[in-house]
C-alpha cells in the first residue's frame, strides 16, 4: 500500500515536471516531405546568444556517427567537422553532464573517441578538427552495431541504464548503405536508444526511415548538400538542451503529452 502511494507520489511530481517542460518545449519542425529550404529560415534563429550555454547540466550521452565514405568529398568533410563543433558549443560537456563519443565509418569503423575518452570540451573540439576522412565504402550498419556493441557500452563510459541518462545517436549520411541497417537500427532503438538520422543530398529517404527514431519527423532530417547541415543547429540545440528528450524509465506519461518508442518519450509538439 505504501509503495502505491509513493508511486503516485512520484507520479504526480512527474507530471508537475512534464507540464512545465511542456510549456517550454519549442515546436520543432522537419519532415520529409517539406522542401529543403524550409531550413534556410530556421538559421535566422540560430544567432550566436542562441548557441551559448544553453545544455547546462544536461545529461547526455551522445555519439556522433559520421559517413566517411568516398562519396563524401574533402570539402563536405569539412562541413561536416564544423557542424559538429557548432553542436558541441551549446553542449556541455563534462563526466557529470553531456558526455560525447565520436564514431566515422567506411568500409570499416573508426572509433574516434568514446565517451569516456575526454572530459574537457577543448580536447574534443580538438580531436573533431584533427580526425582524418577514410574516404572508403559506406557500411553504416556496421557502424550502428559498433555503437550498440561498444560505444554504449559501460566500459566505454556509457552511464548505466539506471542512471536514465538519455542515450542518443546523431548519424550523418549521405549514400547507401553497402550493408543492412533496418534490423540492426531497431536493435538499438530497442535497446533505448534514441537516433537522429541527418540525410544529405541523394540519400535514400528508406534508409533514413529505417535509421531514425520515430516520428520520423522529429528524428530525421534531410538537407540539399553538406553546406546546409549547419541550418540545422538551431533544431539540435532545441531537442538536445530544451528536454524534448524524455525517458519515461515506465513511468505512465498521459498520451496528450507524449510521443514514446520503448521507454523514450518526446513531446508532442
Ligand atoms: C547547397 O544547397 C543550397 C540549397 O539548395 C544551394 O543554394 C547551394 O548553392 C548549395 N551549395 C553547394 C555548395 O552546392
Amino acid at each position: 500500500m505504501s509503495l502505491y502511494f509513493l508511486k503516485m507520489k512520484t507520479m504526480i511530481a512527474y507530471y508537475f515536471l512534464l507540464f512545465g517542460h511542456a510549456l517550454l518545449c519549442t515546436v520543432s519542425i522537419m519532415a520529409k516531405d517539406l522542401p529543403v529550404g524550409h531550413f534556410t529560415r530556421r538559421r535566422d534563429v540560430s544567432s550566436q546568444s542562441l548557441l551559448e550555454n544553453t545544455c547546462n547540466n544536461k545529461r547526455l550521452d551522445l555519439v556522433f556517427i559520421i559517413d566517411s565514405s568516398r562519396s563524401v568529398r574533402p570539402y563536405d568533410f569539412e562541413k561536416v567537422k564544423e557542424f559538429i563543433l557548432t553542436i558541441l558549443q551549446f553542449l556541455d560537456v563534462s563526466p557529470d553532464a553531456t558526455r560525447v563519443g565520436l564514431i566515422q565509418y567506411g568500409s570499416t569503423v573508426k572509433h574516434e573517441f568514446s565517451l569516456k575518452t575526454f572530459r574537457r570540451k577543448q580536447e574534443i573540439e580538438r580531436a573533431v578538427r584533427r580526425m582524418m576522412h577514410l574516404a572508403t565504402g559506406t557500411m553504416t550498419g556496421l557502424a550502428i552495431q559498433y555503437a550498440v556493441n561498444i560505444a554504449f557500452s559501460e566500459s566505454e563510459g556509457a552511464r548505466p541504464l539506471n542512471q536514465n541518462v538519455p542515450r542518443i545517436i546523431m548519424i550523418v549520411t549521405d549514400g547507401r548503405p553497402q550493408d543492412p541497417v533496418g534490423e540492426i537500427a531497431a536493435k538499438a532503438r530497442n535497446s533505448g536508444i534514441l537516433i537522429f538520422a541527418i540525410g544529405v543530398g541523394r540519400v535514400d529517404m528508406n534508409t533514413l526511415k529505417s535509421i531514425g527514431s520515430e516520428p520520423h519527423e522529429e528524428h530525421i532530417f534531410l538537407v540539399a548538400n553538406f553546406s546546409q547541415i549547419e541550418t540545422l543547429t538551431s533544431v539540435f540545440q532545441t531537442k538536445l538542451c530544451d528536454g524534448g528528450i524524455w525517458r519515461s524509465q515506465g513511468l505512465l506519461l498521459p498520451p496528450f503529452l507524449r510521443e514514446c518508442l520503448h521507454n523514450i518519450c518526446c513531446f508532442k509538439n
